[in-house]
């Protein structure tokens, strides 16, 4: 393998393999480097892929359990595989991981396993970057320049510290041998309801503990809402403004001790398993950050960088969960391909505004722009539609009436805000809102599309339609 580089990539994430594809079209030469194995970071191997994998196929099971009945159709004995569901999870890891290494590999790109280290710079010769492999062999790099993508951690409570077995992050939360009896997860966010959801459909009881009044904190207010109630009805249980202070170990059994309320009233939760689920940190221990002067927040853990992706010495560069901004795969993946094209003199940017969020229960909930709340706290004017799943003709034949999508539009001029959806396929039907708010279109842009009928989508052009009081099919 060749020494001398136009870019070096520490980190195979969603950020770093992306940008090294985009170099690659671009024709730098290019190493990718990562301790893992594997390509794909966090997203394909332990995140976005895996959670996925679990959540439809535990969905399957609840569906054969509790809603085909409905279709007339009669299942007996229907019996969960635990183990199949956990391979075939990995199946579709290892497929996805198999694909990105053979387009990793006919685009030219050195990849090397092992710890990358930023070990000096001048603006010269460029960079320096140091591999550290498993048996401790080191290789040195020289490149013009360097991406720093190693992603985030997920967050420790110090006072219930992570044993990998009876108290998790997402990770073993992946990966359960068995369903738990009692899973108590702290935090009611992203991983927290996907991961309950994946163990409360596949039989265990589940309590949400959340340090705020409302789930998902962040959200509009009415889809939070919706969702508590939802999840509610499929058993999950939701403690809300409650802090876990620590923990007593009874036997198999863990009894979390919390302050509940404004008052801190004592209350005791007991978990055979603890899922910690408190949100995630950045990640750049051993990159050489200190010893290169590079800036970082010493509050957040964020290295500093400019509109460009480049922190403050020349030629490095850092992407994805490793700098501010929401921790998701597309916003690091878009991150990646505007800072390769940077660096190769392309004007490219990426526009924070329509970074779409999604949680994948079941209904899912979806969402980009401004919430209601946060339009009344800067006191903007606006134009609010909705329309309910339920008065859809798909969403009736699919048996998937349970949500609504809000769109909000400024008062004047029409152009479209924000869009929150809890229903079926949100995770699909956001996208429609991205490419109109993207290119600056109203709900009138979205009310006089031609949507396919009968279609999940056509939810989205009521509600558009509603925004000025017209929708067809409610009143
Ligand atoms: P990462 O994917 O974390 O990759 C960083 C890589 O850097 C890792 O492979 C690591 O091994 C490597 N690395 C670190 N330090 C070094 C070093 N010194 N030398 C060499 N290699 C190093 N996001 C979504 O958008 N949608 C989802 O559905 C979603 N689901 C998720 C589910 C779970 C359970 C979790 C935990 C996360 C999920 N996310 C999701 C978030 C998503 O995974 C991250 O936002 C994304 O992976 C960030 O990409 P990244 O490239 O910045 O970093
Ligand atoms: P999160 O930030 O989504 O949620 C953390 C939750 O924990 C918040 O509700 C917070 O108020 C609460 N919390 C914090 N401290 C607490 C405490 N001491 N006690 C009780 N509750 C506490 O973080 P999460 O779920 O860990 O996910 C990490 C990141 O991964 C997120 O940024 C998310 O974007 C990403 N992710 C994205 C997914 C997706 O896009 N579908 C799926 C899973 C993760």
């Amino acid at each position: 393998m060749k020494k001398s580089y136009d870019l070096v990539i520490i980190g195979a994430g969603p950020g770093g393999y992306v940008a090294a594809i985009r170099a690659a079209q671009l024709g730098m030469d290019i190493a990718l480097i990562d301790k893992n194995r594997n390509p794909g970071g966090t997203c394909l191997n332990i995140g976005c892929i895996p959670s996925k994998a679990l959540l439809e196929s535990s969905e399957l099971y609840y569906t054969a359990k509790h809603s085909a009945r409905e279709h007339g159709v009669v299942l007996h004995d229907i019996k969960l595989d635990l183990k199949k569901m956990l391979e075939r999870k990995q199946t579709v890891v290892k497929q996805l991981v198999g694909g990105v290494e053979i387009l990793l590999k006919e685009r030219g790109i050195d990849v090397h396993q092992g710890h990358g280290r930023i070990v000096g710079h001048d603006t010269d010769a460029g960079h320096r970057v140091q591999i550290t492999d498993g048996t401790g062999k080191k290789t040195m790099l020289n490149t013009k320049h360097v991406i720093i993508a190693t992603g985030s951690i997920p967050v420790e409570l110090p006072f219930l510290p992570f044993d990998f077995k009876t108290i998790v992050s997402s990770t073993e939360a992946l990966s359960f041998k068995q369903v738990p009896q009692k899973l108590v997860v702290i935090g009611a966010g992203a991983i927290g309801l996907e991961m309950g959801s994946v163990w409360n459909r596949l039989g265990a009881e589940v309590t949400v503990i959340e340090l705020l009044p409302q789930i998902i904190p962040g959200w509009d207010l009415q889809i939070s809402r919706r969702l508590a109630q939802v999840l509610k009805k499929r058993g999950m249980r939701f403690i809300l403004n409650t802090k876990v202070e620590g923990f007593e170990k009874k036997g198999n059994t863990l009894h979390l001790k919390a302050a509940q309320g404004d008052e801190g009233k004592s209350v005791v939760f007991e978990a055979n398993k603890v899922l910690i689920a408190v949100g995630r940190k950045p990640f750049h221990e051993g990159v050489g950050i200190e010893e290169n002067g590079i800036e970082w927040d010493r509050t957040s853990g964020f290295i500093k960088v400019d509109q460009y992706f480049q922190t403050n010495v020349r030629g490095v560069f850092a992407i994805g969960d490793v700098i501010p901004g929401p921790m998701l795969a597309h916003k690091a993946t878009e991150e990646g391909v505007a800072c390769v094209e940077r660096i190769a003199g392309i004007p490219a940017e990426v526009n924070y505004s329509t970074i779409p969020n999604i949680i994948y229960t079941s209904p899912e909930v979806a969402s980009v722009g401004k919430t209601e709340e946060q339009l009344k706290e800067t006191g903007s004017e606006y134009n609010k539609g909705l329309f309910n799943y339920r008065a859809n003709g798909r969403a009736l034949a699919l048996g998937e009436t349970e949500g609504f999508a809000k769109i909000l539009a400024d008062r004047k001029t029409d152009d479209i805000i924000g869009v929150h959806i809890i229903g079926s396929r949100a995770s699909d039907l956001i996208s429609e809102a991205v490419g109109i708010m993207e290119f600056g279109g109203s709900s009138e842009d979205i009310a006089r599309m031609v949507h396919a009928h009968p279609t999940l989508p056509e939810v989205m052009k009521e509600a558009a339609l509603a925004v000025h009081k017209r929708a067809i099919h409610s009143l």
